[in-house]
């Protein structure tokens, strides 16, 4: 019924992916297996109501009806078993930029944020660039799976300073499902300190195996009064470019501060394509993301498969999660430097570096299988024939 294998020429559509390859990789000429968007169409039905829209040509300043958060609550409630309320439900102009609105409005210059790494690159950007003072608490590795440090984390949320968690859950890159008893040790700990949690759940419609995902504000009353949950229907169904997502608290307070930062940013109007896209992504897009999950997963144990058959020291790092694999080479035993400039100069393909996403993400590389299962096995190919030139 639908046909994740058909490949789309990007060409001609400004994406970053292709774009930005000479910037980022020093050069045009790499597979793009890099940024966190799918080369996948998105479903029919979602194209069916922007190209609808389009016909009419006045791009006029739009609003949202209650019908946004409509969809947002019996997509929620489909999909994650959580009772969402319209008055808990605001816009974002994205994720990124809900993340920035948190810190701004929940925290003052020279306050401090905890993050786990290794983590998305803007968690980083986020705190330091809007001069607050960064605290990261490491993910402990053990055996290819990645654990959380409690004693530390209770340790470091301790200090009156730190006034603030960002939580990545699902987690990007190393694709973690965090699990109820996890997530209520992070909230208890959370109240306990006086720390609020702003919970990116972006990647929370991608789960793989059976794996389950629970907004962490879903656990319980007085954990959902301390926590923002950020949302999107972007990367879940392919429409980051419409620059598009939500927050939901439960906690009137917060939701107030939370809008008026957003009002004196005048951030508020969004664009005239994202709240249709998301409304009829949530409305009639199960079916699609039910096949895409399926999709996904095989392109998962494809490179399972490749790595164990042809490079089995190349750990791919329990996939739980996402579109996105964390990729362990550390057995390579190559500087992170080394590591890139293989990936490029000698395989040609375009992958994220690991180091981007913190010390600890040294030694590996991040890889979106979101693209149609030949282009994933011609990346793998080139890996395998560089590294076989090399040996
Ligand atoms: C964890 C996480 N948060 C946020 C984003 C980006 O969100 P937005 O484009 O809505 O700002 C990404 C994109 O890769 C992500 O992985």
């Amino acid at each position: 019924m639908y046909n994740f294998d058909k490949f789309i020429p990007r060409e001609g559509t400004h994406a970053y992916k292709l774009e930005f390859r000479k910037k980022v990789f020093g050069s045009d000429d790499v597979l793009p297996l890099w940024v966190a968007d799918m080369d996948i169409e998105t479903p029919r039905e979602v194209a069916d109501v922007i190209q609808q829209r389009s016909l009419h040509e006045i791009y006029g300043y739009t609003v949202r009806g209650s019908w946004f958060q409509q969809s947002i609550m019996d997509w929620q409630l489909r999909r994650h078993q959580w009772h969402v309320r319209e008055e808990w439900i605001e816009y974002a102009p994205g994720v990124v930029p809900s993340l920035v609105i948190a810190i701004m409005a929940f925290t003052n210059p020279d306050d401090k944020v905890l993050i786990q790494t290794p983590v998305y690159p803007p968690f980083y950007s986020v705190v330091k660039d809007n001069n607050r003072e960064l605290v990261t608490n490491p993910l402990v590795e053990e055996n290819g799976k990645f654990f959380i440090d409690f004693d530390l984390f209770d340790k470091q949320t301790l200090d009156p300073k730190l006034k603030l968690f960002i939580l990545c859950n699902p987690h990007n890159p190393i694709s973690r499902v965090w699990t109820r008893d996890e997530l209520l040790k992070i909230a208890g700990i959370c109240i306990k300190n006086n720390v609020l949690i702003i919970s990116d759940e972006i990647h929370s419609d991608l789960m793989l195996f059976d794996n389950k995902h629970i907004p962490i504000a879903s656990l319980g009353d007085d954990i959902a009064r301390n926590t923002i949950t950020c949302m999107a229907a972007s990367k879940t169904f392919n429409i980051a470019g419409f620059s598009t997502s939500y927050i939901i608290t439960s906690n009137r307070k917060l939701m107030l501060e939370y809008r008026r930062v957003l009002m004196s940013l005048h951030l508020f109007t969004g664009n005239v394509f994202g709240a249709i896209a998301t409304d009829a992504a949530y409305r009639y897009g199960e079916s699609w993301l039910n096949a895409l999950l399926q999709y996904l997963e095989v392109n998962v144990r494809y490179v399972q498969d490749f790595f164990n058959n042809y490079l089995p020291e190349v750990n791919v790092t329990d996939p739980q999660a996402t579109f996105l694999l964390w990729l362990d080479f550390r057995k390579w035993d190559l500087l992170q430097p080394d590591l890139n400039n293989f990936m490029v100069d000698k395989a040609k393909v375009a992958l994220n570096d690991g180091a981007s996403f913190g010390e600890n993400g040294k030694g590996f590389m991040r890889l979106n299988v979101g693209s149609p299962r030949l282009m994933i096995e011609d990346g793998l190919n080139r890996i395998l024939r560089a590294r076989k030139m090399k040996m």
